[in-house]
């Protein structure tokens, strides 16, 4: 299944199968290239499961290939991730495959990576501003946002015609983070003419991503921004009828300001990563839906993306347009995102083994 979906977003047939054949060789003597290799692995913070999960992932897939791995978790503070990353350049990684905290942080060390020949994947965050990213591993995180805002527009009726007016807040990820704004404004290209035909009212009158933004990407911000707004602009008796928020960590920080405001009957909730407490809201009606994006998937494309690059062989990409650092397009692989909502959990999320039903009860 794996597979499959990797293949329908596929252009290169040719250069997959090259890069399946690479990783099929590695794998079967061990040593294509990959024995003595070293990997430095730069993961955010270990508050949020999908990166524990990323890392976990990475390390095994790459020690399966026979790669020597590095991993470090940062608890989402630049500049301790600046010098984790200039720690393993120190220790003669051949590849760093980074998950960054601030996009604008890392122009320096990746120089000194670049002088010593690392090969560096930004992975899932794009690292902007510096020549010396060569890949990008992430999902179409436009479309994370599109299905945010049509999950609201379809809950609503929107789309069937109802003319509201619904009230509606709007929540954004860190400014740090490059796939910040690819959210917000996926979600927001859908949302809108919505806004703008006054069948969505915005009632705190915040829409701008600088107003939106969490830092951090923090629930307890998120909480406390959603109660500000609860207890300054829905004084009349108004009802908030959808929440556009971009990760389940906010979702349930909105959810608990919304709880503890006396709500009995949620608004349409959104979210993103599956996260099991996100998906137990879900089963019990506190949150609408998810975004799920298989993030065994990412790992298995990154590994093999890095084992023919070592191999001097040509990795699979499937968009070389999108992704501008301000300095260069960098070639990447995205895998699609899932809406996941309590009518779909089960196939999408259990049957797939992406998350243990016991882990639901
Ligand atoms: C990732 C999301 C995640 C968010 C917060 C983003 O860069 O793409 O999956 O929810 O960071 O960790």
């Amino acid at each position: 299944m794996n597979v499959n979906r990797r293949h329908l977003l596929t252009g290169t047939v040719g250069a997959a199968a090259v890069a399946l054949t690479a990783s099929a060789c590695a794998s079967e003597d061990g040593d294509s290239g990959s024995s003595g290799k070293k990997v430095g692995i730069a993961m955010p913070t270990k508050t949020s499961e999908r990166w524990i999960a990323d890392g976990d992932n990475l390390k095994a897939s790459f020690e399966d290939q026979g790669y020597e791995v590095t991993l470090q978790y940062a608890n989402d503070v630049a500049a301790d991730q600046v010098s984790q990353i200039e720690t393993m350049v120190g220790q003669g990684v051949n590849v760093l495959v980074i998950a960054a905290i601030d996009n604008k942080s890392l122009n320096g060390v990746l120089a000194q990576a670049k002088e010593a020949d690392v090969t560096v994947i930004a992975y899932d965050r794009l690292i902007l501003d510096t020549p010396d990213v060569d890949y990008y591993t992430s999902f179409d995180n436009t479309k994370v946002g599109t299905l945010q805002g049509t999950y609201i527009v379809e809950k609503l009726g929107l789309a069937a015609g109802e003319a509201g007016p619904f009230n509606i807040e709007l929540f954004a990820g860190a400014l740090t983070d490059n796939n910040t704004k690819y959210f917000f404004n996926g979600a927001m290209e859908v949302l809108q003419p919505y806004i703008d035909g006054g069948q969505l009212v915005v009632l705190s009158g915040q829409t701008a991503l600088e107003q939106v933004a969490t830092e951090n990407w923090d629930g307890a911000v998120a909480q406390d921004r959603m109660e500000t707004i609860l207890t300054s602009f829905y004084t009349g008796g108004q009802q908030v009828q959808a929440v556009l928020a971009p990760y389940d960590g906010i979702s349930r920080g909105i959810i608990a300001a919304l709880d503890g405001q006396g709500y009995t009957t949620m608004p349409v909730v959104t979210g993103q990563d599956a996260e099991v407490d996100s998906v137990k809201y879900i089963i019990d009606g506190k949150q609408a839906m998810t975004v799920y994006k298989d993030t065994r998937e990412l790992a298995s494309v990154t590994v093999d993306m890095v084992v023919a690059v070592l191999d001097d062989k040509d990795p699979e990409i499937n968009d070389d347009t999108t992704y501008d650092n301000g300095d260069h397009v960098v070639p990447a692989y995205l895998l699609e995102p899932v809406s996941v909502d309590v009518t779909n959990y089960q196939a999408e999320l259990i049957d797939s083994g992406y998350i243990d039903e016991a882990d639901l009860a």
